[in-house]
This record gives C-alpha cells, sequence and structure tokens, in this order.
C-alpha cells in the first residue's frame, strides 16, 4: 500500500519513527511529509533513512513531478501522526501551505490523525470543534491517550502508540476494499432501561461493547451500518471510529428499541441483534418519583409485564432473503448444555444465526473478551471463536457471509 505519513512538530515525532519502520518493514511503500516545525524533533536525514524515500517539506521542491499534488493522488492511506492543535485546525480550515497541506487536500484516500499536545490545548473549545469536524468528515481519529505530558502534568494529549495508530489506519484503509461491500445492514447493541418512574429503572449489565464491535466490524468490511443503540457504557461508541459508515439510532426501552429497529430493517440484508432486551417492563411507570412513605411498610411489589420479542417479530415480517441473527447469553447449569438452551431459542425464535455465549458473574460482560458458538437454523455450530470481542464479529460476519452463499 502507498502510505503517506504526516508528521508535524510535536515531541511525540520520534514515536512516528518507530511507526513508519513498522509500515515500511510490512511491505508499504512510505512517503513522509513532515512540517518545517517537525523537523526541528527529528531531522529530515532520519526520515529519509527510515522511510527509504526523499523527504521534502516545500510545494516548491520536485515541482517537475507536481509533488504538491501526487503525493495525497498517490496515497492508499495517509496518516498525520503526531497531529498537533495547529495542523488539526489547518486541516479543518483546509489551509494548504506546505506540502502536508497540499497533500491532505489533493487525497481522496483515508485520512487517520493522532492527536498529541496538552491537556488544555486538547480540550479548549476550538480544538474540539475542529475534532467534530474532522470526525464529520470521516477523519479517523486515534487516541489521545492519557498519560504523563513532557511538561510533568498529566492528561489527555499523549499521542497513541505506533501500533496502535497501524491498526486504526489499515482497518481504514480496508473499508475501501470489504467483503460486506454494499451490503445494508441493521445492528442493536447496549442494554435497554426500563422505567420505574422518571429517575429509576431496570437494567441489565450489557456495556454495548459486543454489538458495537459488530458494528464496527461491518462498517470496515465495508457495509453500510445503522446501530441501534440502546445504553452503552461511556466511551463504547465515541472510541469508535465510524469512517462515515455508521448511522447511530438512540433508544432506551425494548419499546424504543423494537420501534427503532423495525423502522429500519425493511430495507437491510441483515439485522443482527445483539443488543440485550429486557423481557419485562413495569406495568405502571409512575409520572413522579415513588417515595417510601407512600409505600407499604417492609417492601413493595413491582408488576412486570412482558416485552414482545423483537428478534421473534422480526423473522415474522423479514422481507425475502434477509438473514436475521441473534445473540443467546446463557448461564450453564440444570443438566442442560448452553448449545441445547441455544439451539431451543434458534428454533424459538426462527433465526439464521445464533450466536451462543456464556455469561456469569464475571463472565462475558464489561470486558474487551468473549467466547461464541454460532448455530445456524438446524442447529448446527458453523462457528466458534474465543478473543476479543472484535474477533467474534468477524466470526459472525464470516458466518453471515457463508448462509448468504447457500440462500
Ligand atoms: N431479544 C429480543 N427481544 C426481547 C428479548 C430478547 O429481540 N424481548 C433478542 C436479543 O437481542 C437476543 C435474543 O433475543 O438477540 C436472545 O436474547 P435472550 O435474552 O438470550 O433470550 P430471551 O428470549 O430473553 O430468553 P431467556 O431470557 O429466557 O433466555
Amino acid at each position: 500500500m502507498f502510505v503517506v505519513v504526516g508528521v508535524t512538530g510535536g515531541i511525540a515525532a520520534y514515536k512516528t519513527v518507530q511507526l513508519v519502520r513498522l509500515l515500511v518493514k510490512a511491505g508499504h511503500e512510505v512517503h513522509v511529509v513532515p512540517t518545517d516545525d517537525a523537523l526541528r524533533f527529528v531531522g529530515l536525514p532520519t526520515w529519509e533513512a527510515i522511510s527509504r524515500h526523499p523527504v521534502t517539506t516545500s510545494v516548491h521542491d520536485d515541482v517537475a513531478r507536481v509533488r504538491h499534488v501526487s503525493l495525497g493522488r498517490a496515497a492508499d492511506l495517509v496518516i498525520v501522526a503526531p497531529a498537533t492543535a495547529n495542523t488539526l485546525a489547518k486541516m479543518t480550515a483546509g489551509l494548504a501551505d506546505d506540502l502536508l497541506g497540499t497533500t491532505l487536500l489533493a487525497t481522496t484516500a483515508p485520512v487517520v490523525v493522532a492527536p498529541a499536545m496538552h491537556t488544555e490545548m486538547w480540550q479548549h473549545p476550538a480544538t474540539a470543534d475542529n475534532m467534530r469536524v474532522l470526525r464529520d468528515r470521516g477523519v479517523v481519529v486515534v487516541g489521545p491517550e492519557e498519560g504523563e505530558l513532557t511538561g510533568g502534568d498529566s492528561g489527555p494529549g499523549r499521542m497513541s502508540e505506533p501500533e496502535a495508530i497501524i491498526e486504526a489506519a489499515l482497518a481504514a484503509a480496508a473499508l475501501t476494499a470489504g467483503d460486506l461491500e454494499g451490503l445494508r445492514v441493521v445492528v442493536s447493541a447496549g442494554g435497554t432501561r426500563e422505567p420505574i418512574d422518571p429517575v429509576r429503572y431496570i437494567g441489565n449489565r450489557s456495556s454495548g461493547r459486543q454489538g458495537v464491535a459488530v458494528a464496527l466490524a461491518a462498517a470496515e468490511r465495508g457495509a453500510d451500518v445503522v446501530l441501534v443503540a440502546a445504553h452503552v457504557d461511556d466511551g463504547v461508541l465515541t472510541d469508535a471510529p465510524a469512517g462515515g459508515r455508521i448511522r447511530v439510532v438512540r433508544a432506551g426501552t425494548a419499546a424504543e428499541l423494537g420501534a427503532a429497529v423495525a423502522s429500519e430493517a425493511g430495507a437491510a440484508d441483515v439485522v443482527i441483534m445483539a443488543a440485550a432486551v429486557a423481557d419485562y417492563r413495569v406495568a405502571q411507570v409512575s409520572p413522579t418519583k415513588r417515595a417510601k412513605e407512600a409505600a407499604p411498610e417492609g417492601g413493595i411489589t413491582l408488576d412486570l409485564v412482558e416485552n414482545d420479542d423483537i428478534l421473534a417479530g422480526l423473522v415474522r415480517t423479514r422481507p425475502p432473503g434477509q438473514i436475521v441473527v441473534g445473540f443467546a447469553a446463557e448461564t450453564p447449569g440444570d443438566g442442560e448444555t448452553l448449545l441445547d438452551r441455544g439451539r431451543r431459542k434458534a428454533a424459538r425464535k426462527g433465526t439464521d444465526l445464533l450466536a451462543v455465549n456464556e455469561v456469569g458473574w464475571s463472565q462475558g460482560f464489561e470486558s474487551g473478551h468473549n467466547a461464541v458458538t454460532i448455530i445456524d437454523a438446524a442447529g448446527e455450530i458453523v462457528g466458534a471463536r474465543r478473543g476479543s470481542k472484535r474477533d467474534v464479529a468477524d466470526a459472525l460476519w464470516d458466518a453471515v457471509l457463508a448462509v448468504r452463499a447457500k440462500k
């Protein structure tokens, strides 16, 4: 891959030497475009030696080969690391007063930035506004990480590690050549919250990580994704570099989630229900906060009524050819295996695929890892994966593609 690495004037530029080295080692053609300021931190000979290509900062060098646009046109991927507050502001405004600026304007390749600056600068409303604009334009933002900064202070502002930047950058580049290209998918994620009164609810421990990973994996493999998100933990959604391919619809209760999924599902090729949907809601939601003094002594009883099964409803009303996938979170016990329970659930709901995973007090929730067995409509095992939630998501999409191939 033809990768342009923009380097701007921050001390973290020394880490970018390693980033370039890793990209070259992985077989990519890397062209480094530093700003003049960047060269005060790491000199031109280092960049030339490490990238094995000539390096210049100015639009007035190598004019015969229209270098100011040729690099941007040739790029399959542009990474800016470190990206200073100044450079991010220039990118937002579209300024092109140096070779990096012209390259960024001339490219249609995915752009990945790794900001690095002091916490105050990162948190300044000007920078926050710029980041919003850049994200909306599809720029993928990696970091910054929380940690010690050069002034001895600490907070968000450290540039992410080269390995993390490369992982996100390669994923962004894969967007343009994915095996889910052209598919429209709906994914639900997170846990619903069923109100008791204006301040209390019945919820569950779902963090949303698995569902968001399923949505991200789909987007990174080329699909257009609608993510119907119930409650997800802080950071789970904002960490997701959507690359412009994920539209997020928010839902609170099971009924809201059901309505949102139903209205999006009509146009979808695949629907995956990864949300933890409450089976019951409170029969009489109190319009005011329930007060203890109004309650009977010793305890209260809440009447619960059953919610519709969204997944089973989707299967009943789906358009021809649509693939519907569920998750089954099971706790082992009662002399029945997880798979027995999963098979009965798949039969009951009519899913094309069901990802069965074991949950427990210390398993399945709020962590980055998961283990699933995937069964098809006949209850046959068609996949199994233990690993990161992203690995599990990829295994699920592989299984979806296999079902599509058979249909
Ligand atoms: N689900 C749904 N609507 C509900 C309950 C669950 O669409 N009202 C979906 C979930 O999103 C998941 C699948 O059904 O994809 C299985 O959820 P799970 O809670 O394991 O199944 P339940 O039907 O609730 O069965 P049980 O709680 O008895 O195991």
